[in-house]
């Protein structure tokens, strides 16, 4: 039987926010998320949260994906926090795990090695530790002469010789869960910061013969958030992980440094991301695309061959060998056909622009509906407000919409219909026809001469 308990009841101060600490997201999720994605990987019998510092805050966050939420409303040191969780194990045996919940790399693969070396060594406790450059602020691991664990020392308890140890607790475990029930009510709070450690019952189980060993992991996947600082360095490495993963899957990143692309987003095979590009939520790209350089891409889907450049679109579909941008905003419910082309600085909301239409220039689109071969003049505008309500646009197939015309919604354009450039049109376009609404031209000759 395997209970994890994931500790998140610290306060976060160095992080100087508003938001808990474990709220903060990397790759565009919370901490916390990130940890107990990866604990429900390991399919726990029990699944234990602790929270204190702004629990309201975070137990939403929680409360459907965790078995149970401890509390712990003053933060008395890491063992105190299991402690709290210890009562709603009642009855429970075998594997008990603790993570963190501002630790967000750590990996399943990383937890089900310490719980398999714990099981076969029959150890009481197997702790995760690292080695790193700068031990700062970690509690130290000491072992003695033949390199059995005796103790953890936490940095405003060492001496200056235990403070050069750069092997240093990442604070993750698995116990006995029955030898850490058994010996979690003897830690005391007698230490610098008057706080009951975890790393305490280490020493203590190591005083009374138990079997503790420690298991070296790799750093990268212990860091812990304190600062926004920590929280840059976690991004880095989470993003470098994602776009590791998709380059090995055959997309192009041209510049990885710079590519954010969310965990969740799907690209297919051969599609070429520039420099500069988010791609966030439930996006799907498929393959044979170009994403250019400076898009941001949101909950979308893009079919195969599409290319956008320099835009920006949300909750949209971009159907096959579409082109879109430089400039353009596709905003929620649009719906863009294949071999469509929407160009700079056209805005489309809640619209469909039917199979190789185009709104090439300086268009606002808004509730439309737009039929196949459509093409929209630079500057039109679909009227579709009047201060209360919005109204519906539609155009039908082959028809032409002159430059500068405003359709004032609710209106109809039809098949294979024309409008003249400027026109302000009202009521309804039959088919075949041509609308105009314009004042005649008038040249008042020798003018600008007579002027002066
Ligand atoms: C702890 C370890 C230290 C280790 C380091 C790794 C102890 C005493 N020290 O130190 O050896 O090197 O983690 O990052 O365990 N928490 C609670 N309630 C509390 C206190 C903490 O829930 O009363 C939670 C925090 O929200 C956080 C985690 O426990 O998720 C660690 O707490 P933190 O105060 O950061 O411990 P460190 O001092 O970093
Ligand atoms: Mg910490």
């Amino acid at each position: 039987m395997l209970a994890i308990i994931i500790l998140a009841a610290g306060g976060g101060t160095r992080m100087k926010s508003r938001l808990p600490k474990v709220l903060h997201c990397i790759a565009g999720k919370p901490l916390i998320h990130h940890v107990l994605e990866t604990a429900k990987k390991l399919t726990p019998d029990k699944l234990v949260v602790v929270l204190g510092h702004e629990k309201n805050q975070v137990e939403p966050y929680v409360a459907d994906i965790v078995h149970e939420v401890a509390c712990q409303d003053n933060q008395l040191g890491t063992a105190h926090a299991v402690n709290q969780a210890l009562p709603l194990l009642k009855g429970f045996s075998g594997d008990a795990v603790i993570l963190y919940g501002d630790t967000p790399l750590i990996k399943e693969e990383t937890i089900s090695r310490l719980i398999k070396h714990r099981q076969q060594k029959d150890c009481s406790v197997v702790l995760a530790t690292m080695n790193i450059d700068n031990p700062t602020g970690y509690g130290r691991v000491i072992r003695n002469g033949s390199g059995d664990v005796l103790k953890i020392v936490e940095e405003k308890d060492a001496t200056e010789k235990e403070r050069q140890i750069t092997e240093v607790n990442t604070g993750i475990y698995c116990f006995s869960y029955n030898t850490l029930l058994e010996n979690i009510d003897k830690v005391s709070n007698n230490n610098e910061q008057n706080e009951y450690y975890l790393t305490d019952v280490i020493s203590l189980l190591v005083s009374s013969g138990k079997k503790v060993t420690a298991e070296i992991i790799d750093s990268n996947q212990a860091l812990g958030v304190n600062s926004r600082k920590d929280l840059s360095i976690v991004s880095k490495i989470i993003r470098k992980e994602i776009n590791e993963k998709l380059m090995a899957s055959g997309v192009t990143l041209e510049d990885p440094a710079t590519a954010y692309v969310e965990e969740s987003v799907i690209i297919g095979s051969d599609t070429k991301v520039g420099p500069n590009v988010t791609i966030e939520g439930k996006t799907v790209i498929e393959g044979n695309c170009i994403i250019g350089a400076n898009t941001h891409i949101k909950d979308s889907l893009v079919k195969e061959g599409a290319k956008i450049t320099n835009s920006y679109i949300t909750e949209a579909e971009i159907g096959k060998n579409a082109a879109i941008g430089p400039f353009s905003h596709l905003r929620p419910g649009t719906v863009v056909k294949e071999d469509v082309k929407v160009g700079a600085y056209s805005e489309i909301k809640k619209s469909t622009i039917g199979k190789n239409s185009k709104v090439p220039h300086l268009s606002y689109i808004g509730d439309s509906d737009i039929g196949e071969n459509v093409n929209v003049g630079a500057g039109t505008v679909t009227c579709n407000y009047d201060g209360k309500h919005k109204h519906k646009t539609e155009i039908k197939d082959d028809a032409f919409i002159g430059s500068d015309t405003m359709l004032i919604a609710p209106i109809k354009v039809g098949k294979g219909s024309y409008t003249g450039a400027g026109s302000v049109l009202t009521e309804d376009v039959p088919d075949d026809s041509l609308a105009l609404e314009r004042s005649k031209q008038k040249n008042i000759k020798g003018w600008a001469k007579k002027k002066g």
